[in-house]
C-alpha cells in the first residue's frame, strides 16, 4: 500500500495524514473486492523492515491499525469477511495481539472474503521461521529431511491453507516486491500502477483485475 507519504507531502500534510487516507482506501478496497470476484485479499500493512521508520511513525501506524480493527470489526463480520494475519504479528504489543486474536475468532466462520493483513511480515523472515519449524521436527525425529517437498515447506508458512496469490498489485509506481509473499508469488501476475495508495478505489481495483484478465498464464508450461 505504497504512496501514503508522497500523497501527504503533495498536500503539505504530515505523513500520518497520508496513512489515515490510506485506511480510507483500505475500507473502499475491502468493500469492492467481493464484487470483483476476489476471494482472498492480502494487504501489506506493516513489514518486518518498517521498524526502521522513526518511532512516532511506527506508533502512528500501530494506532491506526488498532483503531481500524476496533471500529471496523463488527461491520466486517456483518459483511461476511474473515480476518486473519500473516507475519510475526504475535510479537506486537500484547493489547494489540489480543485485539487481533479476538477479531480472528469472531470472524473465523465467514466466507465472503478472506482479508489477510500482513503485520510485522517479511517473506524472508517467514521462510526462516518455516525452516526453523522443519528443523525442530527433524531434530525431534518426526520429520525425515529427505521427505521434505514443496508442500511440506508451504505447510509451515504463515499462508498454509491459503491459495497462492493470482495477482500482486503494487501502487505508486514501485517496481519491487519488497519482501512480500516471496515464496507464494512464484507464478503471480504482477500489476503496477502509478496511483498512490490513498487515491486507490473501486475503479482502480477493477482496472487491475481487468489487466490481470488479459494475461496468459502458463505456470512454466507452454
Ligand atoms: C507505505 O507508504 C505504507 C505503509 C508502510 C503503511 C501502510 C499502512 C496503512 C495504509 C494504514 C494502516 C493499515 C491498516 C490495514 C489499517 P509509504 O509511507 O512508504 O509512502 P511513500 O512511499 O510515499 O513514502
Amino acid at each position: 500500500m505504497d504512496g501514503n507519504g508522497r500523497w501527504a507531502k503533495a498536500r503539505r500534510l504530515p505523513r500520518v495524514a497520508g496513512h489515515r487516507a490510506g485506511v480510507e482506501a483500505v475500507r473502499r478496497v475491502v468493500e469492492a473486492a467481493p464484487d470483483l470476484g476476489i476471494e482472498v485479499l492480502t494487504l501489506y500493512a506493516f513489514s518486518s523492515e518498517n521498524w526502521k521508520r522513526p518511532a512516532d511513525e511506527v506508533s502512528d501506524l500501530m494506532g491506526l491499525l488498532n483503531h481500524y480493527i476496533r471500529s471496523e470489526v463488527k461491520d466486517l463480520h456483518k459483511n461476511g469477511v474473515r480476518l486473519d494475519f500473516i507475519g510475526d504479528w504475535k510479537a506486537l504489543k500484547p493489547d494489540l495481539v489480543k485485539l487481533l486474536e479476538d477479531a480472528r475468532t469472531l470472524t473465523a466462520g465467514n466466507e465472503k472474503l478472506v482479508l489477510i493483513m500482513a503485520l510485522n511480515y517479511g517473506g524472508q523472515d517467514e521462510m526462516v521461521r518455516a525452516a526453523r519449524a522443519l528443523a525442530a521436527e527433524a531434530v525431534a525425529g518426526t520429520l525425515d529431511p529427505a521427505a521434505i517437498t514443496i508442500d511440506t515447506l508451504a505447510d509451515r508458512l504463515d499462508t498454509a491453507g491459503l491459495p497462492p496469490p493470482d495477482l500482486v498489485l503494487r501502487t505508486s509506481g514501485e517496481m519491487r516486491l519488497s519482501n512480500f509473499l516471496l515464496w507464494q508469488s512464484a507464478y503471480a501476475e504482477f500489476v503496477a500502477t502509478d496511483t498512490l495508495w490513498p487515491d486507490f478505489d473501486r475503479a482502480a481495483l477493477a482496472g487491475a483485475v481487468a489487466e490481470f484478465a488479459t494475461r496468459e498464464r502458463r505456470f512454466g508450461g507452454r
